[in-house]
């Protein structure tokens, strides 16, 4: 039978196990771990002779005290240091939870931003907390939205449903980025009921005017079964990995495909997706098994595939 010394002890451990576990994914795991993913491949219809770096940045939600632009700014440093050909941002600038201390404007994230430096320069394209936030553009359900316009004012162009070729070791290319896809909320008051997309693969694949490889940009992974193979890869952030996952499950996703699109490279029928598990938090500030990640892919190396 347990004493109570034997009882007192339990509860004494287990409440010092809860407090370091909470220490570890509140404060270590999601504010000390960053690091980098990589992958090396070569998707299909990749043209042999074109090895491009793609670095990309997802989900950094900006708000204090947990993403703050001396934050954004060291994480700016850190991608630049990876020397990218090109980099990426899969949107979610704004904060995505209520369990914050302040926003960070979008003015003060976008100049963090507007550090990033790269020989192709720098895409984005912008997620559902971008649009979310924005009042004005959820009344009107359309942009151009605050954290759209914050970034054009950086430099930094914006893709919605729109395409931009680009050029490397002689070989054309086409980044497509979509407009996002959970854009408009439903709303009692402007008798919307469910969510609205304003993403239009078809007509913003319809802008690519040749047979050049396209790499698709596109916030949430759930348009990845609509992606045509002519796409040689996408590349997606959003779900943030579930922010907590165990052996490679995540018990919560914010995705209709549950954890099939919730991280990571998947293969599907010759078509490539990786999802990145982004920077910053939704609805908690916790993280446990998804460190904050920088992703970068180097496309056209010899490897298949792999990632560290
Ligand atoms: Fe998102």
């Amino acid at each position: 039978m347990i004493t109570r010394r034997g009882f007192l002890r339990l509860i004494g451990g287990s409440v010092l196990s809860m407090v370091s576990l909470s220490a570890y994914a509140v404060g270590i795991e999601p504010m000390l771990l960053t690091h980098v993913k990589r992958y090396t491949l070569t998707p299909p219809h990749w043209p042999s002779g074109l090895k491009l770096r793609v670095v990309a940045l997802a989900d950094i939600h900006a708000c204090r005290p947990w993403m703050t632009p001396e934050r954004i700014a060291s994480l700016v440093e850190k991608t630049n240091a990876l020397q990218p050909d090109l980099i990426v941002l899969l949107g979610d600038y704004v904060d995505g939870m209520r369990l914050v201390t302040a926003d960070v404007s979008a003015p003060d994230w976008a100049s963090a931003l507007s550090g990033l430096k790269a020989p192709l320069g720098v895409l984005s394209i912008l997620g559902n907390h971008d649009w979310w936030h924005d009042y004005a553009a959820q009344v009107a359900g359309a942009g151009p939205t605050v954290a759209r316009k914050a970034l054009e004012s950086v430099g930094i162009p914006v893709l919605e449903n729109d395409v931009v070729r680009l050029e490397k070791d002689g070989h054309g290319f086409w980044i497509a980025g979509l407009a996002d896809q959970l854009a408009i909320r439903p709303s009692k008051a402007l008798g919307r009921h469910g969510f609205k997309g304003l993403d239009d693969l078809d007509g913003t694949l319809a802008k690519v005017r040749d047979s050049e490889p396209i790499v698709l940009l596109a916030h949430e992974p759930d348009i990845f079964p609509k992606v045509p193979w002519r796409v040689s890869l996408t590349l997606s952030g959003h779900t943030h990995g579930g922010q907590v996952r165990l052996f490679g499950y995540s018990p919560v996703v914010p995705s209709d495909f549950g954890n099939r699109y919730a991280y990571g490279h998947v293969v599907e029928n010759d078509r490539n997706l990786i999802v990145s598990g982004g920077l910053g938090f939704s609805i908690m500030p916790v993280r446990f098994g998804v460190r904050p990640e920088i992703l970068q892919i180097d496309l056209g190396q010899s490897r298949l595939s792999g990632a560290t």
